[in-house]
């Protein structure tokens, strides 16, 4: 695997290294931008109030993983597309890990499972100014290089652990920023046949598309099949009675 992009501070990018923060995504909607439209990443070995997408803790060993933040203008992107931004993220993860041992997939909307485990996790905060996405701050956990984890997080599982070895921390945040940059074009361009590619290309390969499982909503657990995602977001699946939508957070998976 060859990565291209550099983590230097550039013209085109900002680059933040934090030893310890509360919380990247925190510490990036704090910061004044002074005009400053550059995408800026900032890592942290180490978050004292690192926050899940339904919880408010991710739990990650000091040193051990990936945490960072990615903070975008996607200025050009309408924001009835904004899952847009989301799939751009859990697509340059997938793919990035996917680049140290195939097999990884998306969950949606955006965890990063390997088989049953969970390896990476996804925090997406949009600002909005009227009808526009004023910024996207993408929060980042990757479960690199840690081995046992503490927290009732279910099913956590990290790279290292996959491939059998430690893994520098460095090669798998450079080829996310490859991979991302990429993905990035198509929001830049914000056009609806384009995000409608994207939106195709982040559905092939969901985890449990089209199989039959059990799930959890606010009546109790039932067994359907997921048969799609809306460019909103929204997840649909069958059962014997019929079609069911959801937004995020109205339904869980049964692992
Ligand atoms: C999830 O619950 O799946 C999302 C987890 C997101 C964790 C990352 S770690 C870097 C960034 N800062 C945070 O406080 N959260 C995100």
């Amino acid at each position: 695997m060859e990565t291209q992009f550099s983590l230097e501070d550039s013209p085109s990018f900002r680059m933040i290294r934090l030893d310890e923060v509360d919380s990247t995504n925190s510490y990036l909607r704090r910061l004044d931008m002074q005009d400053d439209q550059r995408p800026t990443l900032v890592t942290a070995e180490f978050q004292s109030a690192g926050r899940g997408a339904d919880t408010n803790r991710w739990e990650s060993e000091r040193a051990k993983n990936l945490l960072f933040s990615l903070r975008l203008m996607p200025g050009n992107l309408p924001v009835r597309r904004m899952f847009a931004v989301s799939e751009v993220a859990a697509l340059a993860v997938r793919d990035a890990l996917n680049a140290f041992a195939p097999g990884f997939c998306i969950k949606w909307p955006n965890d990063i499972y390997y088989e049953d485990s969970k390896v990476a996790g996804i925090l997406i905060e949009n600002d909005l100014q009227g009808a526009k996405i004023r910024c996207s701050t993408i929060g980042i956990g990757i479960n690199v290089n840690q081995r046992r984890f503490l927290s009732d997080a279910p099913n956590p599982r990290s790279l290292a652990d996959i491939v059998g070895h430690d893994i520098e921390r460095r090669l798998v945040l450079e080829q996310f920023m490859e991979c991302v940059l990429q993905y990035m074009k198509s929001l830049d361009e914000g056009k609806d046949d384009v995000l409608d590619a994207l939106h195709e290309h982040y559905k092939e390969g969901l985890y449990r598309m089209g199989e039959e499982h059990k799930f959890i909503d606010e009546m109790g657990v039932f067994c359907a099949k997921i048969i799609d995602v809306e460019q909103s977001g929204h997840i649909i699946l069958q059962d014997a009675k019929g079609i069911r939508r959801y937004e995020f957070k109205q339904l869980k998976y049964i692992i």
